[in-house]
């Protein structure tokens, strides 16, 4: 399967069937991002402990892109800490405004399909719209502070 054919697919198959979509009943928090240019919305739910990303779950409307990205982050960041979830956030969305041919990081996964979207820069939106309320999600509630123990 060549890229093209890959990206079809799992931007197809991601927004027809998004995985970990729905409510978060014991989210330790909500927040919503949306994309002005177009009026879509995602919530994004997550249980945040002070050092991990439990889970997370999203509900809302948008494009195949944008839908297709909420869905593979969920499955990308659950479980992660937060300090990784964070990288990965600032990473993507990085790696959307860098030129077509800069390669990209190979613990993107799944995740390098969207890689394609920099040909289509009014589309960057979609693609980051999930993952800035992930940034924000992560903002709102406190991590753990970093120990200073051995400064002590
Ligand atoms: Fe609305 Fe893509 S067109 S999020």
């Amino acid at each position: 399967m060549n890229f093209e054919e890959l990206y079809q697919e799992l931007i197809l198959d991601h927004s027809k069937r998004p995985r970990n979509f729905g409510p978060l009943p014991d989210a330790t928090v909500t927040v919503k991002g949306d994309n002005p240019s177009c009026g879509d919305e995602v919530e994004l739910s997550a249980k945040l402990t002070p050092d991990t990303v439990e889970t997370l779950k999203f509900t809302g409307h948008g494009c195949a892109i944008c839908m297709a990205s909420a869905s593979l982050m969920t499955i990308k960041i659950k479980g992660k800490s937060r300090q990784e979830a964070a990288a990965m956030a600032k990473a993507f969305r990085h790696m959307l405004v860098t030129p077509e041919e800069t390669a990209v990081p190979e613990s993107f996964g799944d995740l390098e399909v969207f890689s394609a979207v920099r040909r289509f820069p009014q589309r960057v939106k979609c693609a980051t719209l999930a993952w800035r309320a992930l940034e924000q999600a992560l903002s709102t509630v406190p991590a753990a502070p970093v120990s200073t123990e051995e400064n002590d």
